[in-house]
């Protein structure tokens, strides 16, 4: 069959899955889990005040209504794999001029070459099927000196994402830091490197969850924090 006609691709699982989220509102509860490691981020990407950013995996939306706020001269472009996360990341958007939802793959992105000056990315590239076409995809859309800011909380040096894998109905990949930086200095970014960025947020005393064994593995977990990917276009 012609793979592209077929709808059992690693592209066509992950929409599958992730309409399912979104159809039963994680897209928005992702907000609130994801704030606390990406504020910290903002801080340090220093951005101005005319970026033209993309969010590649964007869920619902949240982070580029919230910066299409704070920055309203700036243009927020925002992609995702998943037709229902956008449908309802373009209803929460209303008529905001600055700001726009298109379906696409991190593997395709939909723009053209040197559209942006910020790629974001937030708890999303370790789905991306093929991780080392995707750093040339963000590669190419970003303008000279742009950057590229990918955040992950699934990597290899992490030893408190055990659990994770069994309960991903798809395939994701745990690539360590360095594996990470490599990659993205093969897709021609100058200036990688990695930091990690732990979640300050309140741990509960008692953690019912599947994702952690319990709430002293969560405690570790976010103290260890999230890998933060940066490259230059430069
Ligand atoms: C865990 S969610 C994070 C969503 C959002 N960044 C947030 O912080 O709320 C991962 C997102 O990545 C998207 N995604 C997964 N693989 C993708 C790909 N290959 N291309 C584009 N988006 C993808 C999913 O559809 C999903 O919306």
């Amino acid at each position: 069959m012609n793979p592209k006609l077929s709808s059992d691709t690693p592209e066509s699982r992950l929409r599958v899955e992730f309409n399912s989220w979104a159809t039963s509102g994680r897209g928005e509860e992702m907000a609130a889990h994801h704030l606390p490691i990406v504020l910290p981020m903002l801080e340090r990407m220093q951005p101005g005040p005319r970026e033209r950013w993309l969010d590649l995996g964007c869920g619902s939306g949240w982070l580029m209504r919230m910066l299409a706020e704070r920055y309203p001269q700036a243009e927020f472009t925002g992609v995702d794999i998943s037709d229902a996360m956008i449908e309802r990341a373009r209803q929460a958007a209303g008529d905001r001029r600055n700001l726009r939802f298109l379906a696409g793959s991190a593997g395709r992105i939909p723009a053209q070459a040197q559209a942006f000056t910020r790629v974001v990315s937030v708890e999303s590239a370790y789905y991306w099927p093929d991780p080392a076409r995707a750093a040339r995809e963000i590669r190419r859309v970003l303008a000279a000196r742009g950057e590229a800011w990918v955040l992950i909380n699934y990597y290899d040096d992490n030893p408190f994402v055990s659990l994770w894998r069994r309960h991903l109905p798809v395939e994701v990949h745990r690539l360590s830091a360095r594996q990470w930086e490599n990659l993205f200095a093969e897709a021609g970014f100058t200036h990688v490197r990695t930091e990690r960025i732990p979640d300050p947020s309140p741990t509960p005393e008692v953690y019912n969850g599947r994702w952690f064994r319990d709430a002293e593995e969560l405690k570790k977990f976010k103290a260890m924090g999230a890998l933060l990917i940066v490259g230059a276009a430069h």
